[in-house]
């Protein structure tokens, strides 16, 4: 694969003179591009010894003018190593003031950063929400081991070494494109029950699980039809959205494009009750109670599990409580493949957070538990298993 490797100014900078010797063993075709302040730490030289190809590290050069633009459109993986505090602070901000920060803006594969610096800086809130960002954009960031610092202080901040760098840009790699061919249905966010033409009942889900799942299946080359309940979220790159509102339009819309899916992942917070027949008129407020009867909304998973032909199917399940023993009934009830278990209700994960921490049941009798991590990388580890699962039910059928 074609490799940029982007350099930054720290003093790990020599580091990843090994990674691109690394990556080159590795059969890559790697091109260095360094900032300035890389190239006071480690010459270009070195780079183009090792690559043999002629390291870029100035914008303005006359051969350079559009070279940012081609040089992004004929790699398949951009690396950042070391990424210095500051470049962290240039990407996640979208400033694209030399080489690097450019082309990292005209470049739409994958992106990878190892970050090394001194422990403070990196435990920093600058730092942390830049990261932050980045990691919400889809980007992986190689996080540095703990260790002695060149400034002499021990802890985080070391540059992780070339070969974890090396696994984690083998395994964007394989995600780039290990959904193509595939067609995925995502189901995301509430939904919202009238009780009046005014009022409804919902629940607190945020959809950024589910938005995640379907920004992670575009990245890795999925065609991804997602099916949305009320959210406040941007609609996500190369994904079809379908817009609903009530239990009931979800469960027509999902059926409609179910023939047309072959991984359905349903991480929809739907209501389970509903008013069946709507006033057309806004209740009036009255001094007596007022009571409404509720009738159970259509469980679209369970249909979508009798239904299911060789679709891979992936419930959800929002727990309170006995996470496990309520996720496993699920996963048996519904006919999923996989179940992910997810405890909810007073902790800093789940619902409206960014972070998720959940365990994934599978129909193999498996149990992965995820440790707390971005819901979008919860969202690549959730296909990951996907994957897996669909290569062991074709080798089951094979025989
Ligand atoms: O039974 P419970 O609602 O906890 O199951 C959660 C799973 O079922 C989620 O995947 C959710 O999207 C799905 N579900 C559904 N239709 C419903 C209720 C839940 O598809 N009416």
């Amino acid at each position: 694969m074609r490799i940029l490797l982007g350099v930054g100014g720290g003093i790990a900078a020599y580091k990843s003179a090994e990674l691109a010797r690394l990556l080159m063993e590795q059969e890559h075709t790697v091109q260095a591009v360094m900032t300035a302040a890389a190239q006071k730490f480690i010459t270009p030289l070195t780079f183009a010894a090792l690559t043999g190809r002629k390291t870029l590290t100035d914008l303005f050069a006359i051969e350079a003018a559009i070279e940012h633009i081609s040089v992004a459109q004929e790699h398949d993986l951009l690396v950042v190593a070391p990424a210095t505090a500051d470049l962290i602070g240039q990407l996640a901000n979208g400033l694209a003031g030399d080489f690097l920060t450019t082309l990292y803006l005209a470049f739409t594969g994958p992106v990878v950063l190892a970050p090394a610096m001194n422990v403070n800086m990196w435990q920093h809130p600058a730092t942390q929400a830049n990261l932050e960002t980045l990691r919400r954009r889809g980007h992986r960031v190689v996080d540095p081991g703990s260790g002695y610092l060149a400034c002499g202080m021990t802890g985080p901040g070391r540059l992780a070494d070339p070969e974890t760098i090396a696994a984690a840009i083998a395994q964007e790699l394989r995600r780039r494109t290990d959904l193509e061919g595939e067609t995925v249905l995502v189901t995301a966010g509430p939904t919202e029950e009238p009780l009046d033409p005014v009022r409804f009942i919902s629940n607190r889900s945020s959809g950024k699980m589910g938005y995640a799942l379907a920004e992670a299946a575009a990245a890795r080359g999925a065609r991804v039809i997602l099916v949305s309940g009320p959210v406040h979220l941007a609609a996500p790159r190369n994904v079809e959205l379908i817009q609903v509102r009530t239990a009931l339009e979800m469960r027509n819309r999902v059926m409609e494009r179910l023939p047309d899916a072959g991984i359905v992942v349903k991480a929809a917070a739907v209501a389970d009750f509903h008013l069946s027949k709507v006033p057309d008129q806004k209740v009036k407020k009255t001094a007596a109670r007022v009571s409404m009867e509720l009738d159970p909304t259509p469980d679209i998973l369970a249909e979508i599990g009798r239904k299911k032909g060789d679709r891979l199917l992936v419930g959800f399940a929002a727990e309170t409580q006995n996470l496990i023993q309520e996720g496993r009934r699920k996963l048996e009830s519904k006919n999923c493949d996989m179940l992910v278990a997810n405890l909810v209700g007073g902790s800093e994960v789940g619902f409206e957070s960014d972070q998720n921490e959940v365990v994934l049941l599978l129909r193999t009798g498996e149990s992965i538990p995820l440790a707390r991590a971005p819901k979008r990388e919860i969202a690549d580890r959730i296909f990951d298993e996907v994957l897996k699962l669909r290569l062991a039910l074709h080798a089951e059928h094979g025989r």
